[in-house]
């Protein structure tokens, strides 16, 4: 009965808008907007809809409830869009030309659209829109979650498995060129309110019968809940110099400033204590962040991206490797002559040393295949390789009362390695360890014999072969040396307890690292990988990201930390449903901040005159700055004294991070100034722009550029996204809170104000670039994604 009744106040309230349209009263639900046209030449866009004679529903979102610091990202479900439009749209097109968005509280508590009047805006600085996907679906489409078909296609943030809407097989539709569905996803994050989402006439996104909505909203409450939470609060602590609790690893460990800060640094989803907060933060000991290596000694020219990072994980390295050195030497920045990162030399006197060069180089690694090495094994036996391009030449020694043995490439005897038994008798090749679990207890076959001795000698209990053999094995049983990926060969060794080969005394492993004498032999972590894991180390997850090599793109070359679970430091990674953007030893509030997402959708019938219609539809057009990694860091420009840049470890003072440049007096004159760009450039065919909106996120963004780049339009600018900061003035307009942004977008088409539309033929390039500010403090997770609308024709 209730819910009748409901209806019923549902329905009255609808027929009343739609004589509010009738009469031209209506309004933008969010006001007035500002569009960056292009040339705007006095004329001024027209944003009013009504006053066009558009008409609108509203749509509410089933509720979030969410505590302070606590992520919402999930799916809300099929909703009905009211039912006077799905009668009157029945075997219709609805042609969709623009649509508004905000969070409200709602009167009563859970039951929206009774009193959409009482409605109560969210604060950005509650509730921080990170982004949403919305679509409208209708009689001939549904919403299906399927495992991403394009990895390239990171719209959805990366996930594996996306929502989608498609067709319904079954159906019988009106015009298969007419779209059974459409997705709403335009400037949509923080500055999503603000930002006009709307097309010039003629153009909408079209759809056929429509019935449901959906949205999959992203949300982070940084609602500081002692300025209280309820739609009576929002007025409370509107200065917001008081941001709440944040975890450490927030602002890149550098706390909130002491003048407060009308940002949170919650919304963007540091790495925390609860989730793969990093060890620069959180200590070497935390079980949030694991890195696994795999340091290796090369025969490549360089280590590529693995190279070893700083001078005392060098010197490490080294020593793990069985590489006793008389000197650990750091070289000062600018030495030239030694490759970049971690390299071991033969000295003069016949010792080694090991290198850390922190600066880039063009000096190469040794690639020499003539290479020696030992090894002492704790059983009492030795072996010494000489390797030239065709010949090995190995030394073995141990007791002489006993058998004794090297098996090659091998921790363990299950992995069946070839192996040099000897004894008293001579020298014997075999397999070993060949009966699989029984592999311990196994003597192995007897191999075809490979190995010419050289010369045995017997001195103090001794006894020590010399052996030579062909580089590569006489059969694939023996084993063939190969040093292309690593000048280094694990073996395992066993002494007997007498001269009969059989069940082994004692065992032990060790490693033979091939250095070439006189030259750069680099050591390389080429195994390195990091597990981003919960607060007891559990739960744990590793990625690398499609991100885009130069020349395309630049995450790769300014090593951005989101391209990997070993950097990364903050994002969507650590943003999951349900996580909550606190250390674990951090209170976690009981109190809830309730509220729905809404949307009004603007309308106009599709009218089809012959061969003329009355609208064309735009379907979406999505690329990202940040290709193909859907969120990026810009680290603070300098690291601050004993304060290690999360993503970025060990980075030197005084040095500005990747991708930054700076004027003034830096890093400390009060002039300095600094500021952070990321540039992808890529190709498109037979585009004709209409709508482009960029994403960005509070509070550092400077602009978003799109330029076209062919022939004759050299870096010619077709749309600058420039956002319109808050200044804080919220008893005047609800939406201005301070440091929050909108992102005017630029419009093409015939309405007045706007600018002619661009066609831009076959290949033609284009060039995206986006620059922040970064002076003082980084940021995690920032966006600089083109969600555009256009046609092909
Ligand atoms: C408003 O915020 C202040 C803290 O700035 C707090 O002391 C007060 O209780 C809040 N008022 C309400 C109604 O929550
Ligand atoms: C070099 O560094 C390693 C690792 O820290 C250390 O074990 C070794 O003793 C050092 N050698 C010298 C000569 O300082
Ligand atoms: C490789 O070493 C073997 C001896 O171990 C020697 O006979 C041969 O000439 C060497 N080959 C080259 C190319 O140096
Ligand atoms: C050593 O063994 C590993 C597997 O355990 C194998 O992948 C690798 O190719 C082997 N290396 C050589 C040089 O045989
Ligand atoms: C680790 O934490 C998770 C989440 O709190 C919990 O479900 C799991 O039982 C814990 N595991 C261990 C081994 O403590
Ligand atoms: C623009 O195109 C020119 C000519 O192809 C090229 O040299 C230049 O690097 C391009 N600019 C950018 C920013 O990619
Ligand atoms: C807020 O805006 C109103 C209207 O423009 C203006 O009168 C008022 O002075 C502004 N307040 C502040 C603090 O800037």
């Amino acid at each position: 009965m209730a819910v009748r009744k409901g209806l019923q106040k549902l329905v009255l309230l609808l027929a009343v808008w739609v004589a509010f349209i009738k009469q031209g009263n209506a309004e933008n639900m969010n006001g007035r907007y500002l569009v960056a046209s292009g040339s705007n030449q006095g004329v001024p866009f027209n944003d009013d809809y009504a006053s066009k004679g558009h008409e609108y529903f509203d749509v509410w979102s089933p509720e979030l409830a969410t505590h302070y610091g606590e992520v919402f990202w999930t799916d809300q479900g099929n909703n009905p869009i009211p039912k006077e439009i799905i009668d009157r749209f029945k075997g219709k097109v609805m042609a969709i030309t623009g649509y508004e968005q905000d969070q409200v509280m709602v009167t009563p508590t859970g039951k929206p659209g009774l009193n959409p009047d009482l409605d109560v805006s969210v604060p950005i600085n509650w509730a921080y829109n990170h982004h949403y996907m919305a679509w409208m679906t209708g009689d001939h489409s549904e919403m299906v979650r399927i495992s991403n078909p394009d990895p390239k296609d990171v719209s959805d943030h990366g996930s594996p498995m996306r929502w989608m809407a498609v067709n319904k097989p079954t159906s019988k539709r009106l015009d298969p060129k007419i779209p059974t569905s459409q997705m709403f996803s335009e400037g949509n994050g923080g500055e999503s309110r603000k930002s006009f989402h709307g097309y010039p006439d003629g153009y909408a996104q079209l759809i056929d019968s429509p019935n449901m909505w959906h949205i999959t909203p992203m949300q982070i409450d940084t609602r500081n809940r002692d300025c209280g939470v309820t739609p009576k609060d929002v007025n409370n602590c509107t200065n917001h110099v008081n941001p709440g609790p944040e975890p450490r690893q927030a602002r890149y460990g550098l706390g909130i400033p002491k003048e407060g800060s009308p940002y949170s640094g919650i919304l963007e989803c540091p790495c925390n204590g609860r989730y793969g907060g990093d060890p620069s933060i959180y200590g070497e000991g935390t079980l949030t962040k694991k890195i696994n290596h795999h340091y290796t000694c090369i025969s490549q020219p360089s280590c590529g991206n693995a190279v070893i990072g700083n001078a005392p994980e060098c010197f490490d390295a080294v020593y793990q490797l069985g590489l006793l050195v008389s000197k650990n030497i750091t070289l000062t920045p600018g030495t030239t002559g030694v490759p970049v990162g971690c390299t071991v030399q033969s000295l003069s006197d016949g010792t080694l040393s090991a290198t850390y060069n922190p600066t880039a180089s063009t000096t190469q690694c040794s690639t020499s295949v003539q290479r020696y090495g030992t090894t002492a094994f704790e059983v009492g036996t030795k072996i010494g390789i000489t390797l030239n391009s065709t010949m090995a030449l190995i030394t073995i020694s141990g007791p002489d009362d006993v058998w004794f043995g090297v098996g090659f490439n091998a921790t363990h005897m299950a992995d069946s390695p070839y192996t040099i038994i000897i004894n008293s008798d001579g020298v014997y090749e075999r397999q070993i360890g060949t009966c699989g679990s029984e592999a311990e207890h196994c003597p192995g076959d007897a191999l075809d014999t490979s190995v010419t001795v050289v010369s045995t000698t017997v001195q103090d209990g001794k006894r020590t072969v010399v052996l030579s053999r062909p580089l590569k094995g006489k059969t694939s049983k023996h084993y063939t040396f190969d040093i292309t990926n690593e000048a280094q060969i694990p073996f395992i060794s066993a002494i007997g307890y007498s001269q009969k080969f059989d069940y082994h005394k004692a065992h032990s492993s060790g490693l033979v690292v091939l250095l070439a004498h006189g030259e750069q032999n680099c050591i390389c972590d080429i195994g390195k990988s990091g597990y981003m894991c919960d607060n007891n180390g559990t739960n744990c997850d590793t990625f690398v990201k499609n991100c885009v090599p130069a020349p395309d793109g630049d995450l790769l070359s300014q090593q951005n930390p989101t391209c990997n679970s070993i950097q990364y430091a903050g994002g969507l990674q650590c943003c999951k449903h349900g996580r909550i953007m606190l250390d674990a030893d951090q209170e976690i509030r009981p109190e809830l901040l309730r509220y729905h997402m809404k949307f009004r959708f603007w309308f106009q019938e599709y009218k089809v005159d012959g061969e003329q219609v009355s609208h064309y539809d735009l379907p979406r057009i999505y690329y990202q700055t940040e290709a193909w990694a859907g969120e990026y860091d810009i680290p603070p420009a300098f690291a601050a004294p004993g304060k290690p840049i999360p993503g970025y470890p060990n980075w030197p003072a005084n040095t500005p991070t990747p991708g930054t440049k700076c004027s003034g007096d830096c890093p400390n004159g009060k002039d300095c100034d600094c500021v952070h760009t990321i540039v992808f450039r890529w190709t498109v065919s037979n585009m004709r722009l209409i709508y482009a909106g960029g994403h960005c996120h509070a509070p550092s963004c400077i602009s978003l550029n799109l330029y076209r780049n062919d022939t004759g339009h050299e870096m010619e600018l077709l749309c600058s996204q420039m956002p319109v900061y808050g200044s804080g003035n919220v008893t005047h307009n609800k939406y201005d809170e301070l440091g929050y942004l909108a992102l005017p977008p630029c419009l093409w088409g015939n309405d007045k104000g706007l600018q002619p539309s661009v066609f831009l033929g076959p290949n033609t390039p284009l060039v995206s670039i986006k620059h922040n500010h970064n002076t003082n403090m980084g940021h995690y997770g920032e966006m600089a994604s083109w969600q555009m609308r256009g046609t092909f024709f």
